[in-house]
Parts: structure tokens; C-alpha cells; sequence
């Protein structure tokens, strides 16, 4: 038997840390929650992707009255980003959410169908992407989704 070890390291950021660019990335994640369909949950949810042609494409959470017919932010913002610029990478994402007349102070993480397919991006465009998770107390800094999701499953294993 052998152990092997995972490590995810985590940087926590104060907003005035964080370089001006993704300021900017965590202001448009910030700035669209208020866009959410979030009926439901009362949960709202913003993303923001940084492509590398420097373009940031922002989306927020879609409910259903079905509700396992929505979708999270990230994913309707990663897909729509996908979409729109097929041909470029993405670079960051950022995530905010503003719940009961506040932003979190903690920040959420995605949840496990946004990690696979955010991975899959990175796979796709053979790239890591900087994730940042906002929080009143601190922005969390991943360097890439590997990080949120270790041991995954993707198209190698259909080879
Ligand atoms: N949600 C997101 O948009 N992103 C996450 O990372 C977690 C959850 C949404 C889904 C649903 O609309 C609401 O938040 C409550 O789960």
C-alpha cells in the first residue's frame, strides 16, 4: 500500500491586493449578481471569465420553477463564453454572491457539476485558469480548477 498525497494551496487576497485586472474581474462578477434569476433561492450568484484576448464575459444564475432545470452561474457564464469566442482561452474567473441584502463574507465554492465542467475548459484550451472566489473577508485565489477538483475524470481516460 502506498499513500499518495493531494495538495490544493489556496492564496486569500484582500480586494486591494489583488492586481488591478482582476479587481476589475471581481467587479464585474460583484456587478451582475444583481442580475440573477434567483426566484428560488434568493441566492445570487455573478461570474466573470477573463478571456485572453483581454474580453470579460459575465453571466449570474438561471432558476426554474423545475428546479434542476437552472444552472448555475459558472456554467451558464463558461458556456456562453465558450460560444461566443470559441477559439480563445479563458484566463480567470471570478465568482460573487450577494445574498439576504449583502455579499457574502465567505466566499462560495462551485459546486461539483461547475467544477467538471470548468475543467473540462481548461482541457479544452490547454490552459490553467486563475479561479477567485469573493468574499467580504477575503478573495480567494485558486490557480487553477485542478485545484477544486483532484483525482478528475476527463478525456484521457476515454482514450
Ligand atoms: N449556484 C451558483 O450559481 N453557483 C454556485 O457555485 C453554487 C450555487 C446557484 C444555483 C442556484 O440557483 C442557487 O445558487 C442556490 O443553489
Amino acid at each position: 500500500m502506498e499513500e499518495r498525497k493531494i495538495v490544493t494551496s489556496v492564496l486569500v487576497y484582500s480586494y486591494d491586493e489583488l492586481p488591478e485586472q482582476y479587481r476589475r474581474l471581481v467587479d464585474e462578477a460583484k456587478r451582475v449578481t444583481s442580475d440573477a434569476y434567483a426566484p428560488y433561492s434568493k441566492f445570487h450568484v455573478g461570474a466573470a471569465v477573463l478571456l485572453e484576448n483581454g474580453e470579460i464575459v459575465s453571466g449570474t444564475n438561471q432558476e426554474n420553477a423545475a428546479y434542476p432545470s437552472g444552472l448555475c452561474a459558472e456554467r451558464v457564464t463558461m458556456f456562453y463564453a465558450n460560444s461566443r469566442y470559441p477559439n480563445v482561452a479563458p484566463k480567470a474567473l471570478a465568482i460573487a454572491t450577494f445574498a439576504d441584502g449583502d455579499f457574502l463574507e465567505e466566499p462560495i465554492t462551485p459546486c461539483g457539476a461547475c467544477r467538471q465542467v470548468l475543467l473540462e475548459t481548461e482541457v479544452r484550451y490547454g490552459v490553467d485558469m486563475d479561479v477567485l472566489l469573493y468574499g467580504r473577508r477575503g478573495v480567494y485565489k485558486l490557480s487553477s480548477v485542478k485545484a477544486l477538483l483532484p483525482l478528475a475524470f476527463d478525456k484521457e481516460a476515454l482514450r
